[in-house]
Formats: structure tokens, C-alpha cells, sequence
């Protein structure tokens, strides 16, 4: 594996390989790497011949008061994990090579942006987007690959990849969970034994909508209220939302087989995001082993 810093060095790196008439596979990350990450760069591997993961915690995506400054950083275990996960070239840019002066052009996401997490973290899906297209700049990849845990980010990725016509493949990954159903996520290791206990309750939240779903609930409003009081009888949670969504994010009434039910919460102010397809069901992720 060739690890890089330099946005150059990365530059050239994906040019070279394409004039050699390779897919370049890419895998954008902020490090603190596990397996849903490497899930990802599985992914990556079946459609393309070289694959690049970035490590880069931006700023731009963090508002004020959240956990930019504590964010996990090691660069030496995500070395490590990503060679052994079969990453051809970890780009881990510096903050000045990406942001070498205060950001003026930046992505505005549009109202699906506003909704959900952006209601909760205003300004955080401008933040994300503008990096993933800064990044893309410069990687030029054939593929990128974004985990379905983070459905809102996905979803807005998909709609700026079509709507500033970028020749990109968008590949959405299933989630990895742990053996009680918990999404694994980089912010898992702030959870001590109590909130780990408690962050528990959202998948289960999410077993009950897929339940009534099957059971043949389809008013939206109901099947994210049923959510929303499993999240609400764990005394270790704050809910922030749970709500039942078209997959371009739009509010629905009616839900149906491609609906996606979606929840988000604090247990000890760590924040939790989670969400299902009703139609697959959690069966449709993957659990590593306990
Ligand atoms: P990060 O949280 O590091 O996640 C990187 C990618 O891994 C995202 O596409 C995310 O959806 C995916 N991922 C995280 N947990 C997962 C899990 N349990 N199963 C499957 N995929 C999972 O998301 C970001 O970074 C940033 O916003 C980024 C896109 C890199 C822009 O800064």
C-alpha cells in the first residue's frame, strides 16, 4: 500500500493509473477506521482495479460545541487496517493541503440538506458535501463508495454527483453492525458501558418499524412514532428524531417497500444515527462477529 499526503502526490498518483487504463475505486473516510469502513473498501475492490481511501477529518462538517477537537484520530493504526483491508493508496491529506485558505465557493446542499441531521447540525451537510467534491477534484475516481449508515449523507452525495453531472458510479454499502444490532461508527468508543447499553435501543427501534411494516402498518407517521417509543423507554437516550422517509429524503405519508426509517439520538452526548429500508429489513445488513 502507498500511503500519501501530499495533494500533488495524490494527484498524480490516480492520473498515472488511469492513463494505465485503471478504475480507480474511492473510499472517503475520516479515519478512526472499523470494519464498516473496510465493508466499503470491499466494495470498492469488486469494481475497480486500485483502490484509494481518504483520511481527513474536515472541519467545515462540525459545528460549534461538537467533537471536531476530541474526534479519534490514529494514523498509524488506520495504516495499518487499510493495507491489511486491501487499500491500494491512503491519502491522509493535511488540513492546509485542503483548505489553504477560508473556503468562499462552497456546496449548498438544498432543502433535503435542511432536513433531519441538517436540522439538528446546521451546516454540516454543506461541510460534507463541499469536501466529498474537493476530494473527488482531486482522486478523479470511476466509483465511490458511501456507507448506507449515514442514508441522509448518501442520499445528498447522490443527488450532487447527478445534479453537477459528475461522471461518477455512486455504490451505497449495507451497514455493519454489532451482534445486538448497534451500527458500528468511529463515536462508538465514546460510549461508556451504560450509553453503550442504551444505544442499543435503536436498532431495536428499528426491528419494531420493520415489524409493523410487515405486519401491514403503512402510515408514515405511525411507523415513526412506534420508533420513536421504543427510543423514548430507554431512560439512557435522547431522541432527536425518528421519522419515515421517501429514499431521496423526502417527508412521505403512505410508506412503502423503499421507505426508509430513520432515528437519531444521544446516549451520554454522544450522538447516534441509524436507519432501515422497511421492504429489506435489518436482515439485509451485516453483523460481524460477537
Ligand atoms: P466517516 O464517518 O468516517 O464514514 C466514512 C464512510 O463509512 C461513510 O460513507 C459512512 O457511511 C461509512 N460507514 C460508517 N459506518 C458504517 C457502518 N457501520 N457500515 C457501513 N458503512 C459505514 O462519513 C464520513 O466519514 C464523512 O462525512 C465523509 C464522507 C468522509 C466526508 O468528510
Amino acid at each position: 500500500m502507498l500511503s500519501v499526503s501530499a495533494l500533488t502526490a495524490m494527484r498524480a498518483h490516480a492520473q498515472e493509473a488511469r492513463r494505465a487504463g485503471r478504475r480507480i475505486g474511492f473510499v472517503p473516510t475520516m479515519g478512526a477506521l472499523h470494519a464498516g469502513h473496510l465493508a466499503l473498501v470491499t466494495a470498492a475492490r469488486a469494481r475497480s482495479d486500485i483502490v484509494v481511501l481518504s483520511v481527513f477529518v474536515n472541519p467545515l462538517q462540525f459545528g460549534p460545541g461538537e467533537d471536531f477537537a476530541r474526534y479519534p484520530r490514529d494514523l498509524q493504526r488506520d495504516t495499518t487496517l487499510a493495507a491489511a483491508g486491501g487499500v491500494d493508496v491512503l491519502w491522509a491529506p493535511s488540513r492546509d493541503a485542503i483548505y489553504p485558505e477560508a473556503p468562499q465557493v462552497t456546496v449548498v446542499p438544498g432543502p433535503a440538506g435542511d432536513r433531519l441531521e441538517g436540522a439538528i447540525r446546521p451546516g454540516h451537510f454543506g461541510g460534507v458535501l463541499t469536501v466529498v467534491l474537493k476530494l473527488f477534484g482531486v482522486v478523479q475516481p470511476d466509483v465511490a463508495v458511501f456507507g448506507r449508515k449515514d442514508f441522509q449523507q448518501a442520499a445528498l452525495v447522490r443527488r450532487m454527483v447527478r445534479e453537477l453531472n459528475l461522471p461518477i458510479d455512486l455504490v451505497v454499502s449495507p451497514t455493519i453492525r454489532e451482534p445486538d444490532g448497534l451500527a458500528l461508527s468511529s463515536r462508538n468508543v465514546y460510549l461508556d458501558a451504560v450509553a453503550r447499553a442504551a444505544a442499543a435501543a435503536l436498532p431495536r427501534a428499528l426491528a419494531f418499524g420493520v415489524e409493523a411494516f410487515r405486519s401491514g402498518e403503512r402510515n408514515a407517521a405511525a411507523l415513526a412514532d412506534g420508533a420513536r417509543t421504543v427510543l423514548d423507554a430507554e431512560r439512557g437516550l435522547t431522541v432527536d428524531y425518528a421519522a419515515c422517509v421517501a429514499d431521496d429524503l423526502e417527508p412521505q405519508v403512505s410508506a412503502d417497500e423503499r421507505s426508509v426509517l430513520v432515528v437519531a439520538a444521544r446516549a451520554a452526548g454522544t450522538r447516534l444515527i441509524d436507519n432501515v429500508v422497511l421492504g429489506e429489513g435489518l436482515e439485509e445488513d451485516i453483523r460481524v462477529a460477537g
